[in-house]
């Protein structure tokens, strides 16, 4: 199980919470790294914090989406951080993300498909009329084209994607009932392992209530 990673999604302003949040995370069983998204990185506090964690798999959950010269420059901006992980959406466009992937040097480059919180009704509603897993097939290949380092689906897609990119898959909305909050194709941590994600993001099921217990809850449910 050491193999395993799983980023705790830190979706929060509060500085004392993330310090919180990568305290009672910390585990020998698994591979924790952490993940800053829109929320925490566009707080006052929130980039001078994580440019300052050592020793930590940062994961910059950026979701760079743009026209190809900003997410160029966006990934050469953000250097400072010294994120392993970046995000950027898949459908930027292959300019776009070849682009960005020029200069992300050693950070990973990842590539967010469609987003977890859609099912089909929801991109029916943004106007896209191809199937959902059709439209994450297409882009895992336009991600495997642009030479990205990892990419971002559901863990419900991850043997359609396995087909066509070989590198690290990552998979959110993992939940480990019913409560799936706003995430519309959700999986347990067992399953997406089992699928065949390489790591997992896990935010609310973890960071909401009491953070240990639920990584006792987590980590029980994986050994099982
Ligand atoms: O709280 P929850 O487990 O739903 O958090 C999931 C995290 O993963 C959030 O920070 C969200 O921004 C991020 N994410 C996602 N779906 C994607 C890409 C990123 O839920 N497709």
């Amino acid at each position: 199980m050491k193999k395993s990673k799983i980023f705790i999604a830190c979706d929060t302003t509060n500085i004392s919470k993330i310090k919180k949040i990568i305290k009672d995370t910390k585990s020998t069983k698994i591979k924790i790294g952490y993940k800053f998204g829109l929320e925490f990185l566009n707080s006052i506090n929130g980039q001078n914090f994580v440019s300052k964690l050592r020793k930590k798999i940062i994961f910059a959950d950026l979701k760079i989406h743009d026209i190809p010269n900003t997410c160029a420059s966006t990934v050469k901006a953000i250097k400072y951080l010294n994120a392993n992980y970046l995000t950027i959406h898949i459908s930027s466009g292959l300019q776009a993300l070849k682009a960005a992937k020029k200069n992300s040097g050693k950070t990973k480059l990842v590539g967010v498909t469609i987003l977890t919180s859609l099912d089909n009704k929801g991109l029916k509603e943004i106007g896209f009329s191809r199937k959902l897993k059709e439209l994450v097939l297409h882009q895992a290949k336009l991600a495997n084209k642009a030479k990205l380092d990892a990419i971002v689906c559901s863990a419900q897609e991850v043997s359609i994607v396995r087909k066509v990119f070989k590198k690290e898959i990552i998979t959110p909305g993992i939940r480990l009932n019913k409560n799936s909050h706003d995430q519309k194709r959700i999986l347990t941590p067992k399953k997406a392992f089992e699928n065949g994600s390489n790591a997992l993001v896990i935010g609310r099921p973890v960071t909401q209530g009491n953070i240990k217990n639920n990584m006792k809850k987590l980590i029980d449910h994986l050994i099982k």
